[in-house]
């Protein structure tokens, strides 16, 4: 738990989870396709990764695919498959270069065999690298999330090597999908609205939330650091009072 709080007031999120909305509104205002907003928002994603490295912030988790997004027109899902497809890509091989961890979370048995296996191979490929954690969340929602741990830990009960009143919540976030890493520091949604839609809803517990109108294409490096200088700001008690916080900074 202690490590899980570590970071003071004034530092730099570990880790910054986003939600990449806006790509849609960016294309139709310039009278485009909306999947050219999803084409021009890659370019968004290089340059957070670039951010990252740059500021030694080790964990960039991204929301690419809602488990509610196939309820968008099946041409729409088909090109954001095939743009998901095409990234990984192009763009495995300079992670790599980098340094970067590439890691998938989200249910991926909905997935083509081949994109499948071309997620499998990224991972595997860069399963060493130290410099970023990219987390790309696809096809994933907050409540699978909870699920599928809730079902591991049901199938342990079963098999006899757990016991019920050992589920603690420390024991169901062991089963959830970025259980090893710092849960999220800070959390910015694009393009203007302000909920979470069924993104980490365990691990957004006691994540700083900030909105920016913003279309996720015109999200920038400059943006970016407005959103971490806004996070420098808060005063982040986990239920503490503001004077036990300041007391423990040495403040
Ligand atoms: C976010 O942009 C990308 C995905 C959900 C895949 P949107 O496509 O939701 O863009 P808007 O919200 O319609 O502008
Ligand atoms: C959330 O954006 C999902 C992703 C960015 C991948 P949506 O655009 O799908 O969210 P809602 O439907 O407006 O809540
Ligand atoms: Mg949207």
């Amino acid at each position: 738990m202690a490590d899980k709080e570590s970071s003071s007031p004034a530092s730099l999120p570990r880790h910054v989870a986003m939600i990449m909305d806006g790509n849609g509104r960016w294309a139709r205002r310039r009278f485009l396709p909306r999947f050219a907003g999803h084409k021009a928002g890659l370019e968004t994603v290089r340059a957070m990764v670039r951010a990252c490295l740059e500021k030694g912030i080790g964990t960039l988790t991204l929301f690419a695919f809602s488990s509610e997004n196939w309820r968008r027109p099946p041409e729409e899902v088909g090109l954001l498959m095939n743009l998901f497809l095409t990234a990984l890509e192009c763009e495995v091989a300079k992670l790599n270069e980098y340094g970067v961890q590439l890691r998938v979370i989200g249910d991926r048995s909905a997935f083509s065999e081949e994109l499948q296996a071309r997620i499998a191979a990224a991972e595997a490929l860069t399963a060493q690298n130290h410099a970023l954690v990219l987390v790309i969340a696809a096809n994933y929602g907050g409540r699978w999330d909870v699920s599928q741990a809730a079902r591991k830990l049901a199938a342990a009960v079963q098999a006899g090597t757990l016991d019920p009143a050992a589920i603690t919540s420390e024991r169901l976030a062991a089963e959830l999908s970025l259980a090893d890493l710092p849960e999220p520091d800070l959390f910015i949604r694009t393009g203007g609205e302000q909920r979470i839609s069924n993104f980490l809803l365990w691990q957004l517990a006691y994540t700083e939330l900030y909105f920016t109108p913003i279309l996720w294409p015109d999200f920038d490096a400059a943006a970016f650091a407005e959103a971490l200088a806004s996070f420098a700001t808060r005063q982040r008690r986990f239920g503490r009072t503001g004077e036990q916080v300041e007391q423990a900074s040495g403040a």
